[in-house]
């Protein structure tokens, strides 16, 4: 059974089991981290989902949409890390995926 790591604002770790076919933002809220308040839902308007993933796995990730990219930019803690964790779907490769939940904006 995979796992993805979550540290929260606060440096809490948490470690989660992975479900192939989630996405990262399911995943978490799932796991009840409030910080992560993902207000759309996961339409990709909202950009309250934002995360910011450990440089390694970003050859494994799906490639960043249009939306997203645009909606990060809207985010003041954006850097090359970032991503909407609503935008990843989970699989079996992205076993051990380390991400840290970004600042509020
Ligand atoms: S949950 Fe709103 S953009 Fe990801």
């Amino acid at each position: 059974m995979g796992e993805v790591i979550v540290t929260t604002r606060e440096g809490e770790e948490h470690r989660l089991e992975l479900h192939p076919g989630w996405t990262l933002m399911e995943t978490i809220r799932d796991a009840g981290i409030d910080e992560l308040l993902a207000l759309c839902g996961g339409c990709c308007s909202c950009a309250t989902c934002h995360v910011h993933v450990d440089p390694a796995f970003a050859e494994r990730l799906p490639p960043m949409g249009e939306d997203e990219d645009d909606l990060l930019d809207s985010s003041e803690d954006r850097d090359t890390d970032s991503r909407l964790s609503c935008q990843i779907e989970l699989n079996d490769n992205l076993d051990g995926l380390s991400v840290r939940i970004a600042e509020e904006d």
